[in-house]
């Protein structure tokens, strides 16, 4: 692979001059359009890919350098584009190991931190490598930033999961956090540590929130796209419960969006939720999908529901709003678009499913993917 230069030295970027403490509270004003050069972590997942993809749109000449452990969730195929753009570098390296990332810190003016274990069913069955990457991986490289100054921001990507489950109005950036599952008390041990890496050592931090995304490349462990796919191999659908629980879904490109309004207009310090108002129950999202291809609910698999399922997330929004972003893609449209996708990237997905994937499914769902 061209784009894999591991080792690159002789780096010399330019970085806007803003004295050090200054940074407490303060608006980086980081113009995307004139970035010079970004640490993107776990740039191969799902989110990190679309994220570097509209970088790459909106600054074609930004040193994109994108730090990935390749785990079982990447896929080097979501980039593939990407291997003779001279200004992209892969490095595949361990956000826990420290130096490694010291290699990378001195060339960067940004750290968009993406990297973790995100799978809710894998951290009930494995938690101790989601502490250990979601936390301590947070703590190696927040320990960074305090080494390595010449960093202007580092956005943490917390989730809406650290909230918990509500039943009745939405979660505002100050409510209590009330994590259910390892992934999201891991989470949350990781957005508390961002946060006091800005309050005790005047770190300029950004921590936001997103909702359940959705959206072309997203690993088929998870409910859409392993909905989606399960259709088109004409396999059954394992939905947990009765398929009451509620999500509220968000295109995974207004997600990018909204990240690099925060890079932009964002307050150190500061966390900010990314909602999408597009609240809809499990079960009805199953319906959208089986209307799309003309099948019946027959194909439906109840199985056992998840531990400690929470039944809704919601998100007040507000403050991300008042910085000027606001969703674009609603899910009627972005349910299609990454319908098409699927049905248009078979290649994509039934490599993932042969491997590894068929094993976890069997241990999840208590039977064969079939
Ligand atoms: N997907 C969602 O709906 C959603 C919603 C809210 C927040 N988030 C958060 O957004 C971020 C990205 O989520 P995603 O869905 O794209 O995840 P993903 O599972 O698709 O990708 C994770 C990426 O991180 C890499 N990685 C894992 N451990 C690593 C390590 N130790 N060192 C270096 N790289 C490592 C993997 O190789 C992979 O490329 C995560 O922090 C997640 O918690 C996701």
């Amino acid at each position: 692979m061209s784009a894999l230069v591991e080792n690159a030295v002789g780096f010399s970027g330019q970085f806007l001059s803003i004295d050090y403490e200054q940074r407490k509270n303060y608006h980086i004003f980081m113009k995307i359009e004139e970035l010079k050069s970004v640490l993107i972590t776990g740039g191969y997942g799902f989110i990190g890919s679309n994220f570097i993809r509209l970088l790459r749109e909106k600054n074609p000449s930004v040193k994109i350098y994108n730090f990935d452990k390749l785990t079982y969730a990447a896929n080097i195929e979501n980039l593939k584009d990407f291997e003779n753009d001279s200004n992209y570098t892969f490095i595949r390296g361990d956000i826990k190991d420290g130096s490694m990332l010291d290699i990378i810190f001195p060339k960067v003016e940004l750290v968009v931190h993406f990297a973790a274990e995100t799978h809710v069913d894998r951290s009930i069955h494995n938690p101790g490598e989601f502490v250990l990457t979601d936390v301590y991986g947070t703590f190696s490289l927040l320990e960074k930033m305090k080494q390595h100054k010449n960093v202007k921001l580092f956005i943490h990507i917390s989730t809406d999961e650290v909230y918990g489950s509500i039943k009745k109005g939405s979660f505002t950036e100050d409510s209590p956090m009330n994590p259910s599952s390892p992934y999201s008390a891991s989470k949350t041990g990781a957005d508390r540590l961002a946060y006091s890496y800005f309050k005790t050592y005047e770190l300029p931090i950004i921590i936001v929130r997103p909702s359940n995304n959705y959206g072309p490349y997203q690993h088929v462990e998870k409910f859409i796209p392993l909905f989606i796919t399960n259709v088109i191999e004409e396999r059954s659908l394992p939905l947990y419960g009765t398929g009451e629980n509620i999500r509220d879904w968000l295109f995974v490109e207004d997600n990018c969006k909204a990240i690099m309004t925060v890079i932009e207009k964002g307050k150190t310090g500061e966390a900010y939720n990314i909602g999408a108002s597009q609240e809809k129950k499990n079960i009805e999202v199953v319906d959208m999908i089986l209307n799309y291809f003309n099948k019946s609910r027959d194909i439906l698999d109840f199985v056992d529901d998840r531990r400690a399922h929470d039944f809704r997330y919601s998100l007040n929004w507000d403050k991300i709003g008042k910085l000027g972003w606001k969703p674009e893609v609603n899910f009627d449209e972005g349910l299609k678009r990454t319908i098409e996708w699927y049905i248009n990237n078979r290649n994509w997905w039934e490599k993932v499913k042969k491997g590894e994937f068929s094993n976890f499914y069997q241990k999840n769902y208590k039977k064969e993917l079939q």
